[in-house]
């Protein structure tokens, strides 16, 4: 008898019903079974192969009795596959998963956006000094628009602050690379606000710049409705009010027709049928100079929007302050993703 083909023919085993364990435990470990002829041709074995015949024989004797009492314990207790306590037909034990933070998930679409029409991803510091901040962005010394942006300043060096708005990285951008240039640049700002459910001292924005030979207003209008219809639905319209900022000229605040009156007038709107999403405009000649660009060769628009009030006006969400308090309540209503 091979013992080899017996060893592979023991572990091999699987029992479809009793019976057929009842036919392999006599096969094997019944008195006249495979075992017990092993056994008794022990006295033939030559004593220097004893040694090794034994082994395999008792590995051949310990692979059929876990293969019977595993298969017995099944037959025995059919609501267990195992055989142990475990019954793997009940549900298992509910992991509960994070979500995607609202801002976050509305940062990331609004990226994709514009990413799927070629523009890359660029970030810059939190902590900024005047220049990419204020000065290069035609914002003087002194100049009454700093007020606009109420900023916190390092205590131990004004010339340092916490940048106030996401405009800085398209300082950055321009003075280190050549156009053409398509950006967005998202970011945590801050500003030293009174928090309040419209204001707080640190939100986040996304910023866009696009420079180019012959890039105009109608370029920028036509992104804008573009990435309004696909923000808010296809349905969506876009208004551009005359504004003022000091790096832009002419500059603009875009409202998108409200998505959830269809422009009836609500209470999110305050009747208007238009909400103001964005500030944009044509980047100043100045300010391409002040980054070394020459405004004779080329032009560019830039736009700059916050990311909560866009969740704020995408979820119907009437305070902001809930997205920074962490309440797992008002998190999880947004889904895992
Ligand atoms: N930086 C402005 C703010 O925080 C928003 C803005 C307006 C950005 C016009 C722009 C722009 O790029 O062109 O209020």
């Amino acid at each position: 008898m091979d013992t080899n083909e017996l060893l592979k023919e023991a572990t091999a085993f699987e029992a479809q019903t009793k019976e057929q364990l009842d036919a392999f435990k006599s096969r094997f470990l019944g008195k006249k079974g495979v075992l017990a002829d092993l056994f008794a041709n022990m006295r033939n074995i030559t004593p220097e192969n004893r040694k090794e015949y034994g082994q395999q024989v008792n590995a051949i004797k310990i692979a059929a009795e876990e293969k019977v009492s595993f298969f017995t314990n099944i037959f025995e207790n059919p609501d267990s596959s195992t055989g142990s306590d475990t019954d793997l037909t009940l549900p298992g034990n509910w992991i509960p998963s994070g979500s995607v933070h609202p801002v976050t998930a509305v940062r990331n679409e609004i990226l994709e956006i514009f990413s799927r029409i070629g523009f890359k991803i660029a970030e810059g510091p939190e902590i900024e000094n005047d220049w990419h901040n204020f000065s290069a962005l035609n914002f003087p010394p002194e100049h009454p628009a700093r007020d606009m942006q109420d900023t916190f300043f390092m205590s131990n060096d004004e010339a340092f602050a916490l940048r106030t708005h996401t405009s800085s990285v398209q300082v950055r951008i321009m003075e280190s690379n050549k156009p053409p240039i398509r950006i967005t640049a998202p970011g945590r700002v801050y500003r030293n606000e009174a928090i309040s459910a419209r204001a707080h001292c640190l939100f986040h924005q996304v910023e866009g710049l696009y420079i180019d030979k012959d890039v105009s207003f109608a370029d920028l209008k036509q992104t804008l409705l573009h990435f309004a219809r696909e923000m808010f639905g296809a349905e969506s319209k876009i208004r551009l009010r005359p504004s003022y900022f000091p790096f832009t000229e002419p500059s603009a605040e875009m409202d998108v027709s409200c998505n959830i009156c269809s422009g009836a007038g609500c209470n999110v709107c305050k009747h208007t049928g238009w909400l103001e999403i964005m500030g944009c405009g044509m980047v100043d000649p100045q300010v391409l100079k002040n980054c070394g660009i020459d405004p004779e060769e080329y032009s560019g628009y830039a736009f700059g929007m916050g990311i909560e009030r866009i969740a704020m006006l995408k979820y119907s969400i009437k305070d902001l302050r809930l997205f920074f308090e962490n309440d797992v309540k008002f998190l999880r209503q947004f889904g895992t993703h």
